[in-house]
């Protein structure tokens, strides 16, 4: 696990930008496992600024959202699909067919779950994994448990988080259900790129970078996973040793 610390996030932004960007530029059927939440915008505009300047196309790029809200038309403007069309997909030339996520108002989430995993595989499986982490060390919405899952699941929203996300919800209820892709379906990507910046994050990060592996801080089963990158801010990073 290498911990990387950043001034800002824009720096941060543009250094996990350009390494998407550079990968796609690599492999132009390149498949991305994509986040949402504050933390990876400036990423998503460094990559927007890239491909308006033409450095970079996403004609043959296939995608893979976290999360999404259960309950929630997919296009209200809260779900995690309006966030990534409106911070990112609207403003680069990938296929909408191309553009993955779980269904929250799916009536089966076993068949889902098992959906959501085949397409992935049949994808060759995701090259880097974007991800955030929540106050209490959620990736995804894999909250704090007593056991680490595998595919995609339903899962309840811990208090924390409805507390975090609610503010962003002023005509409807906030969902308290949602549905994430596992922790071993995080765990298969074969690169992970996690961004934490901002003080409410430290605890989480010394809890994943220096405290013991366990479902309590889901987050610390990155230690595990031979390909991690961690980018943080000082303030992120202010509890480390
Ligand atoms: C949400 C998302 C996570 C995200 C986390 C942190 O719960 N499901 O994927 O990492 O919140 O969000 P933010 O980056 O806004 O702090």
């Amino acid at each position: 696990m290498n911990v990387l610390i950043y001034d800002s996030a824009e720096v941060i932004g543009q250094v996990v930008g350009k390494l998407f960007c550079d990968h796609v530029n690599n492999a132009p059927k390149a498949c991305l496992g994509l986040a949402t939440g504050v933390t990876p915008i400036p990423t998503y505009n460094y990559i927007a600024e890239e491909y308006a300047k033409g450095k970079v196309s996403f004609s043959n790029v296939t995608t893979f959202n976290l999360d999404e809200y259960c309950d929630l038309p997919r296009e209200h403007r809260n779900s995690f699909y309006s966030f990534m069309m409106d911070n990112l997909f609207s403003k680069i030339d990938i296929k909408p067919e191309n553009i993955n996520f779980l269904d929250g108002n799916a009536a089966d989430v076993e068949a889902e779950s098992r959906r959501y995993a085949q397409k992935i595989e049949a994808a060759g499986g995701i090259d880097i994994q974007l991800l955030g982490i929540g106050r209490n060390g959620h990736i995804g919405f894999n909250e704090p448990s007593d056991k680490f899952t595998d595919e995609a699941f339903k899962v309840k929203l811990t208090d924390s988080t409805i507390e975090a996300n609610s503010v962003f919800f002023d005509d409807i209820p906030m969902p308290h259900f949602a549905i994430t892709m596992g922790i071993g379906s995080i765990m298969r990507a074969k690169k992970i790129l996690l961004i934490a910046t901002g003080e409410s994050k430290a605890q989480a990060i010394k809890n994943t970078v220096e405290g013991e592996v366990t479902p309590q801080n889901p987050a610390s089963i990155l230690n595990q996973h031979p390909d991690v990158t961690i980018y943080l801010d000082r303030a992120a990073a202010s509890l480390l040793k």
